[in-house]
């Protein structure tokens, strides 16, 4: 057990479920699943008192919602106010957690395709928020980014933190619907990423249209199943119609998102 999930299980809460795994995080914001149930306010303020680092606690109602994948948060304790800077992997993300994308529990799975990238590759980040995945892998390697973002906030947080992180030369971020890439972009590209695991099988066309030939695609796809083998299958039969002549595919998965629902990884290899 982490030293996060150990301070927490000190907060006491009636109906006996684990309080910790509900808790992000990001930079000096902590976000706790919001329990109508329980005595939030002091949940907030426990919180406060148990992580030193920690400033504004939000609760967050219901899930990741709409287009910009956004929380409804409320506030709990501490100071009022949603922008804050993120530190992992020897990057620094500034963001307003109230009005982009961000989870701190992805940071593996972004070192794990910087890692997978060589240098000298043409990367595209068809759903890039404020720059996470483009702005790792440039700092590890010596790539060339293409980043797209649909949420202006988002983009704007994207280009404050490609400065942020030096890599402004080699990340370039668009505004714009990752469906009419095809039309924007003139080159293809060695490696795509596709983080937008509730809608990411609308985009395959554009991404293919880019992709150079033995491309790999990181695809990522939340699946309901019970159990991994079960959600490869279905992944598998949603990529066959579309993919038939992939060569590998490998398929991980990268974290559990609610009962019955995984989000999957997988990386494509295109002949
Ligand atoms: C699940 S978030 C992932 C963001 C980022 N890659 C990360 O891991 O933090 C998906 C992002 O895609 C953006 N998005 C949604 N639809 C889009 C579209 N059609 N074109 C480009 N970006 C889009 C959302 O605003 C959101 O920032």
């Amino acid at each position: 057990m982490n030293s996060l999930a150990r301070l927490l299980r000190e907060i006491p809460h009636p109906s006996g479920d684990a309080l910790e795994s509900g808790v992000d995080v990001i930079g000096d914001i902590a976000i706790v699943r919001y329990d109508p149930l329980r005595d939030m306010r002091a949940i907030g303020k426990k919180i406060i008192e148990l992580l030193k680092n920690v400033r504004a606690v939000y609760g967050q109602e219901g899930g990741i919602e709409g287009e910009f994948r956004l929380r409804r948060l409320r506030h709990l304790a501490g100071e009022q106010g949603t922008v804050t800077v993120h530190r992992e992997n020897g990057c620094q993300f500034r963001l307003d957690v109230a009005r982009c994308y961000f989870s701190p529990r992805l940071s593996t799975e972004r070192l794990r395709i910087a890692e997978m990238a060589r240098d000298g590759e043409q990367i595209l980040n068809m759903f890039a928020g404020v720059g996470v995945y483009s702005i790792t892998v440039a700092k590890k390697r010596e790539v060339h980014v293409e980043s797209c973002e649909l949420s202006r906030t988002a983009f704007e947080f994207h280009l404050e933190n490609n400065s942020l992180n030096k890599v402004a030369t080699r990340v370039n971020a668009v505004n714009d619907d990752a469906a009419n890439l095809p039309s924007i972009l003139k080159e293809k590209f060695d490696r795509i990423l596709m983080p937008l695991p509730s809608n990411s099988d609308k985009f395959l066309g554009a991404a293919l249209a880019l992709a150079k030939e033995g491309a790999v695609i990181h695809y990522y796809r939340h699946v309901s199943a019970e159990n991994l083998a079960e959600a490869k299958g279905v992944l598998d039969d949603e990529l066959a119609p579309i993919l038939p002549h992939r060569s590998e595919t490998k398929v991980r998965k990268v974290r559990e998102v609610g009962k019955r629902y995984l989000e999957l990884a997988a990386d494509i290899k295109l002949p």
